[in-house]
């Protein structure tokens, strides 16, 4: 009998919706063309929630996804929501998810595809061939520290507090998932913090070097300061292979990483916890509001996004290469989402650029049959 995959779809708000079509597309040809079988449920997350269910994920939306092999989602935001109360924004539904889900280390790939190489605003031999992984800590740190809010001095001023709070357990796990990645690239782990200023920091230092000697102690680790980090990544990004970092740091030199490679719309991100769990698989890019609905967006980051989910949650590598390499194609091609558009390259709608991806696969199967 074959396997049956239960994937959840979430695609949220702005572009999300035209991206997840375009996801849709894919798996209907994995079901055509490989024999795969998948049973899909499609729900509301961030804005679109919040507007059906009063918040931005409902518990049954949460369950659902806590039920399926791996869940796909856009993205979520929108000024429609900006007013909307701290813990019911589109975000928070985000946060929840990330945290009820136990998803604690984010993979952000920062790869540079060869023909997009003058897309981005280095110089071509500084981000040639360029391969990073950030591993970013998920549900921690000041993200969700204690204590947090506004106080009101009651003197005409207030106080916003946040905590920066993280213990040796949540720095050992999402260390572990950062050495073992890098063992199947580069073998080199920078480990990024403050702890030139900061306890958490400086426990995390002491911890990631404590695991390293006890575990993984063929693979190479570096310290560096976040700061420091923020610039080499410019300077000489080749030097890194895989980064982990905190919650918000990640979320920072996450943002840095993916310019270096100039096409925010081509990156995706999975986020995993413990093994067996399902992950949670979505786009680098946000909801893009001003773009949303024209068919402008570039579904790509989230076909990607969607390959990650077959390699790391249903272990379905030649499927995930499949479609990696057929992405490749397509760029090699020169046809062209508007966000990547180049000289003498096709313009192509968000839907064109899914019908040409699965012309690609079809290619692409024929020469290996
Ligand atoms: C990201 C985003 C989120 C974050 C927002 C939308 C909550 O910036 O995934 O990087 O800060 O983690
Ligand atoms: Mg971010």
């Amino acid at each position: 009998m074959t396997q049956n995959y239960t994937l959840t779809i979430l695609p949220g708000d702005g572009i999300g919706h035209e991206a997840m079509t375009e996801v849709r597309k894919v798996i209907a040809w994995l079901e055509d063309s490989r024999g795969l079988s998948f049973t899909l449920h499609e729900d509301d997350i961030g804005g679109a929630a919040y507007d059906k269910y009063g918040q931005p994920l409902a518990d049954e939306t949460l369950e659902k996804c806590k039920a399926s092999d791996a869940v796909i989602m856009g993205s979520v935001g929108g000024p429609q929501w900006d007013d909307v109360d701290y813990n019911l924004r589109p975000e928070a539904g985000l946060l929840r998810l990330r945290k009820e889900m136990g998803l604690y280390a984010n993979l952000r790939p920062a790869l540079v595809f060869d023909a997009l190489i003058d897309a981005s605003t280095l110089k071509p031999e500084i981000v040639r061939g360029l391969d990073i992984l950030i591993v970013r800590e998920l549900t921690g740190g000041v993200y969700f520290g204690e204590p947090r809010g506004i106080e009101d001095l009651g003197n005409g001023q207030r106080r916003g507090i946040n905590t920066q709070v993280y213990e040796t357990y949540e720095i050992e796990r999402v260390g572990r998932v950062a050495f073992e990645l890098a063992r199947k690239r580069g073998n080199k782990v920078h480990s990024c913090e403050k702890a030139n200023v900061m306890e958490a920091g400086k426990l995390w230092r002491e911890d990631m070097t404590a695991l390293h000697a006890s575990e993984y102690s063929d693979v190479q680790l570096e310290h560096m300061y976040a700061d420091n980090c923020a610039m080499q990544l410019l300077r000489n990004p080749s030097q890194f292979d895989v980064i982990v970092t905190d919650n918000l740091f990640g979320d920072i030199l996450s943002d840095e990483a993916s310019m270096l490679t100039g096409s925010l719309g081509m990156l995706p991100s999975a986020s995993l916890g413990d093994k067996g769990k399902p992950g949670l698989y979505e786009p680098v890019h946000g909801s893009a509001p001003d773009i949303a609905g024209q068919g402008k967006a570039n579904p790509l980051a989230t076909i990607l996004s969607f390959a990650m989910a077959l390699r790391y949650s249903l272990n379905l590598n030649d499927e995930a290469d499949l479609i990696e390499q057929g992405v490749q194609d397509v760029l090699v091609s020169g046809q062209r989402t508007p966000d990547i558009m180049a000289d003498n390259c096709t313009p192509l709608s968000t839907s064109q650029m899914g019908d040409a991806l699965i012309t690609i696969l079809n290619h692409n199967m024929k020469k290996v049959a």
